[in-house]
């Protein structure tokens, strides 16, 4: 249960005050004229060089794990969009491989809760749950505490980005994360600048048929320009959920069992494999399975249900179109943003 890692999150961080550092020097953060209000309040921790830069650095620094091998970095690798590209499952510390597929890290400022079953309900406490993963970094987040705590330039640079605060704890690693994440933000695909009507926003006839036809038949629960409605939902891709019963474990309710968080489609050219299993290597088996691989269980969404076939009715015409309109949402400005690159 993701709830568990909250609990004791909270009973390790020794922070004794949950004063909030502010700096006149903030960090923009790219808030697209096509996306909503972020979820993520801004005003409480905002974005500064020096923590942006210390969260950069956490991030790609494998002494966050237990046996210093792992870094955030190794499955969120930023030419992909912060996924794992070619793996179907991620290794976490000592070969160890978990259940699910690494997601993109993007646009997280906008969502509710994180991780396939929402068992996040907040991002400052992404790291703590990744440090504690048994399957990622197995790490008590209290020894990473202690580990920054003896390194001269991790001082330094906890000095530089919180300076009302003499040693290094746990609510700052947590800001310093949550300000490198929340500048990552991919709204520059092609998609975006036709929608804006900015230049270089121009789309084929069969990428504006893949358009038109996704939001017919995708975007209810792809929605919007995040391409997610951040709902919990099956959309069919396994007949047995018994190894991930996904929202399930977060909720207990026997009507979430199989349920899983839509993902946002943004970058998905570049995010492979497929599915919280990694289950489908390319985006034209994704739309054979929308067409003819969807299994039914008493869980599977109703959209998925409509014509008395389980599955979305698409032709082969309209299945190549709906994989050229996705490509659009490939955001190569993101991608190669030296920015979130290693220094
Ligand atoms: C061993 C591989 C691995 C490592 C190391 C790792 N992650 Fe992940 N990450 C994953 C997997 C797998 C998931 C999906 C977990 C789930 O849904 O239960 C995930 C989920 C996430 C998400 C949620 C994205 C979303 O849209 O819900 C974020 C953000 C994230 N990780 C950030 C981090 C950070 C920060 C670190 C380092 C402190 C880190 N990860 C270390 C594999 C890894
Ligand atoms: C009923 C809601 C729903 C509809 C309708 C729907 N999807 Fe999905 N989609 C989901 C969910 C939920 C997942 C993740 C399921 C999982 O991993 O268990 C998903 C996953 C995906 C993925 C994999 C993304 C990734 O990062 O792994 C792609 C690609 C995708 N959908 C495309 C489409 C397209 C194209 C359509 C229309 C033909 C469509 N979806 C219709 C809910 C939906």
């Amino acid at each position: 249960m993701k709830n568990r890692y909250f609990l004791i999150g909270l009973l390790i961080i020794t922070g004794s005050s949950c004063k909030k550092e502010t700096s006149e020097s903030s960090f923009e953060v790219f808030l697209p004229s096509n996306f909503p209000a972020p979820e993520y309040n801004l005003a409480s921790n905002p974005v500064t060089p020096e923590g942006f830069e210390l969260g950069k650095r956490l991030f790609y620094d494998p002494i966050l794990s237990q046996d210093s091998t792992i870094s955030c970095a190794d499955c969120h690798i930023s030419f992909s969009a912060f996924s794992h590209p070619d793996h179907v499952t991620s290794h976490g510390i000592r070969g160890q491989f978990g259940k699910r597929n690494a997601p993109a890290i993007q646009n997280l400022i906008w969502q509710r809760a994180f991780f396939w079953d929402g068992g996040v309900p907040d991002m400052d406490l992404i790291s703590l749950n990744a440090i504690e993963s048994p399957v990622e970094m197995d790490e008590d987040p209290a020894n990473v505490i202690r580990k920054l705590n003896r390194n001269e330039t991790y001082r330094r640079m906890f000095r530089a980005a919180f300076p009302s605060r003499d040693t290094i704890d746990g609510p700052q690693m947590m800001q310093a994360f949550s300000q490198f994440m929340a500048m990552l933000v991919s709204a520059n695909s092609r998609y975006d600048k036709y929608i804006r009507a900015e230049s270089g926003g121009t789309l084929t006839s069969q990428e504006l048929s893949g358009m038109a036809i996704f939001r017919l038949k995708c975007s209810t629960c792809h929605q919007g320009d995040l391409f997610t409605d951040g709902a919990y939902r099956n959309n069919g891709i396994l007949g047995d959920f018994t190894n991930d019963k996904g929202r399930y474990e977060v909720s207990s309710l026997p009507e979430d069992i199989g349920k899983f968080k839509t993902p946002s489609l943004r970058n998905v050219a570049v995010t492979q494999p497929y599915m919280h299993n990694g289950r489908f290597r390319t985006l034209e088996s994704v739309m054979e399975h929308y067409a003819s691989g969807v299994k039914v269980t008493p869980t599977l969404d109703q959209k998925l249900l409509e014509n008395g076939m389980p599955g979305i009715s698409l032709s082969d015409t309209e299945k190549q179109d709906l994989v050229a309109f996705l490509k659009t949402l490939t955001d190569e400005s993101f991608i190669r943003d030296e920015r979130f690159q290693q220094n």
